[in-house]
């Protein structure tokens, strides 16, 4: 199983969402190997600091990505991709490969903006390997709380996208905006870091039940022309309701 985790807008949450989802794994025994596919290397950083059993891959050439996927993927339970922040030919060649892609997201206009972008490269990829590969998820990451506008009706706007989202919201949270910088999981923080780790404990399980069974039912398909491309928070809220 390839999972990667992409979307050509900055600062969403991809490495975030990558590296603890590697270290879930890890943490449950399975034979993990982690691709950091943005020249940034905060992803290689955090796991070599976090000492988590797994091998780390720093590549950033499409080709290269798409051999050492290929490569790795007999022989261990699960690769993870951490994407760059651009559409670059790296994203594509993770889309060309992945058996289950994870697009985390804000609900902000240039977020939905930007990742209408990675959506449309995702059918492209669909388009080019014959069907419904790579299954999918979007994930509203980064999440203000209730009382901001475009959170209350943010799952409704993130679906005019058109690819399922997680149940499960990574709200906005000191603890995991830390867990970096501490090269660790939220869930070892202790006390502060409790509702961070109880929100990502349950995204991951969510996440691992979706990973197990991806499935064509859940994908209808989807026409590139039928993603929105433009945006504006009223014609997001009012294309919602
Ligand atoms: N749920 C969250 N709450 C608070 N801070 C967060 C959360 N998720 C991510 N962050 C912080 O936001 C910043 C961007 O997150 P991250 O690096 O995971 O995004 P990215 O999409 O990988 O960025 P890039 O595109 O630059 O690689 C980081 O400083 C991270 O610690
Ligand atoms: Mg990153």
């Amino acid at each position: 199983m390839i999972l990667a985790v992409v979307n050509q807008k900055g600062g969403v949450g991809k490495t975030t969402l990558a590296v603890h989802s590697a270290a879930w794994h890890v943490e449950r025994g399975r034979h993990v190997a982690f691709i950091d596919a943005d020249g940034q290397s905060s992803s290689s950083r955090w796991i070599h600091g976090a000492g988590w059993r797994m091998a780390v891959h720093t590549e950033t050439a499409a080709d290269a990505i798409l051999e050492l996927a290929a490569s790795l993927r007999p022989a261990h339970d699960i690769v993870i991709a951490d994407g760059p922040a651009s559409l670059a030919e790296s994203t594509r060649a993770l889309l060309l490969i992945a058996d289950y892609v994870l697009i985390p997201c804000g609900v902000t206009v240039p977020e939905l903006e930007s990742t209408a972008q990675t959506v449309r490269m995702l059918v492209n990829a669909r388009r080019v390997r014959g069907g419904s590969i790579p299954d999918a998820h979007l994930v509203m990451a980064r999440v203000r709380g209730e009382r901001y506008l475009l959170t209350r009706d943010a799952r409704q706007a993130i679906h005019c996208l058109g690819l399922p989202v997680c149940e499960t919201v990574l709200r906005l949270r000191e603890a995991t905006a830390d867990a970096a910088g501490q090269r660790t999981a939220v869930w070892t923080m202790g006390p502060r870091g409790r509702q961070a780790a109880a929100e990502m404990l349950k995204l991951l399980e969510e996440i691992d039940a979706y990973a197990r069974t991806t499935n064509d039912a859940r994908n209808p398909h989807l026409a590139t022309e039928n993603i929105p491309q433009q945006w504006s928070s009223p014609g997001v809220l009012a294309a919602a309701r």
